[in-house]
């Protein structure tokens, strides 16, 4: 197999600073920034990276022969580890066109649930929708975050609300292809029509659905969306039980809409991800910043909900580790925009773009448990990136700017923008 030689990149972003500090207290130094830079790549993963002039001593200490190389000219463009979309709600039915304009009178999200409309809305039409279809449309919203440069993508469940649905969406998650897709089961994501309690449910998914998914390995995750009117802490111990009895990881909703302790305990009982995480006092932003799970900020969801953000400063003045995604559902964040949630992580939330930059590459992986494959250019890595025609300080400035030129995963291409 040839080894492929990327050169002539005016600009790379390693973000192996990152690894060090474990993604904490992000500065622009660890961007890791090569100016001139190459990039030398085997079986899709990185093998060296690195200054140009230092390409031919490199090549020849690796004992590459110039017959067995790929030779791939970048044009001067710049390079950056692909993006990690690390929390989408992307495959669904339907749409919440009435939410919106009820919200937007100003009736809250929950009451809005309790009239039937919310979650239930979504599920009543996921479960009408044929997996076919749900495929379809789940693989063109899975493109439209690929050609923004996503390279890894977060998927739940959650819209099905029994065996036969949230198998079927589980089950088209297998078939999306592009990025690296890690599958999360969302089973507890609101209670179905069918059942009379929250507790009833749980231990139906726990002893009928989880079991099966498991066997399957559809999914690599488990979430829960804990929050009053959803799940409580008692569910979120139940479910964290059953995550740790078939070695799938916890993440979970925590604190959106209101503060009840989700985050602190979700952090005690060895989440992954600490999801949404509006609503924390001083002390419990003490506990997750020093935990060791990383905190996926969803500020698009806070935007269309007209919310309050989270204390994203504090979090990371304190330590975080801060992820940030998109969100992406029918109902609280119809966007797939990553240029939108990276400029309201720098107005509404005070990230700094180095921050931003972290939080979308190393620290989603981090989310993912991905650390060690995905988010970083470094030898041993998967070599994921992606081509700009524009200048990286231009990222998450203007909303809608996406000079992403060519997408490579595993230093394959999977995009490439059409020339005007
Ligand atoms: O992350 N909070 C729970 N889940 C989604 C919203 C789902 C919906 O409203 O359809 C969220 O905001
Ligand atoms: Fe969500």
């Amino acid at each position: 197999m040839k080894t492929k030689v990327f050169f002539n990149i005016a600009e790379l972003l390693t973000m192996a600073g990152g690894l060090k500090k474990k993604g904490r207290l992000t500065k622009v130094e660890d961007l890791g920034l090569v100016r001139k830079a190459a990039l030398i790549v085997q079986q899709g993963r990185v093998l060296w990276v690195g200054s140009q002039n230092q390409l031919p001593r490199s090549l020849k200490k690796l004992s590459i022969q110039s017959r067995n190389i790929h030779e791939i000219d970048l044009d001067q463009q710049m390079v950056l580890p692909g993006f990690v979309e690390c929390h989408t709600h992307l495959l669904f039915a339907g749409d919440r066109r009435d939410d919106f304009e009820k919200r937007n009178q100003g009736i809250k999200y929950q009451q809005i649930a309790q009239e039937g409309g919310g979650i239930q809305s979504t599920v009543r039409a996921t479960r009408k929708a044929s997996l076919q279809s749900l495929f379809q449309s789940a693989q063109g919203r899975v493109h439209e975050f690929v050609r923004q440069g996503v390279t890894t993508l977060e998927v739940k469940s959650g819209y099905g609300l029994d065996f036969k649905n949230e198998m079927k969406l589980l089950k088209a998650a297998t078939k999306l292809s592009g990025p690296r897709v890690v599958s999360t089961f969302l089973g507890p994501h609101a209670l179905p029509p069918e059942f009379k309690t929250h507790d009833d449910y749980l231990d139906e998914l726990i002893h009928k659905v989880l079991p099966v998914v498991a066997k399957k390995k559809w999914a690599q995750r488990l979430d829960i969306f804990v929050e009053p009117g959803y799940f409580s802490g008692e569910h979120l111990k139940k479910w964290a039980q059953a995550a740790h009895a078939c070695g799938m990881d916890l993440v979970a909703h925590v604190d959106q809409l209101s503060t009840s302790g989700g985050s602190v305990l979700a952090v005690r009982l060895g989440a992954k991800s600490l999801d949404h995480a509006v609503h924390l006092n001083a002390e419990e932003i003490i506990t997750v910043a020093r935990s060791e799970a990383t905190v996926v900020l969803l500020p698009s969801a806070d935007f269309y909900l007209q919310e309050s953000y989270p204390e994203a400063r504090k979090l990371i003045e304190q330590g975080a580790r801060v992820a940030l995604a998109t969100d992406f559902n029918p109902g609280t964040s119809p966007t797939q925009d990553l240029s939108f949630i990276g400029v309201l992580a720098r107005l509404q939330m005070k990230m700094s773009l180095a921050e931003v930059l972290m939080a979308y590459t190393l620290n989603g992986a981090w989310a993912l448990g991905l650390e060690n494959e995905v988010g970083v250019l470094a030898p041993g890595y998967q070599c994921d990136f992606l081509c700009l025609t524009g200048d990286w300080r231009d990222l998450f400035y203007q909303v809608g700017y996406h000079p992403v030129a060519q997408v490579y995963r595993q230093g394959t291409r999977i995009f490439r923008k059409h020339a005007n």
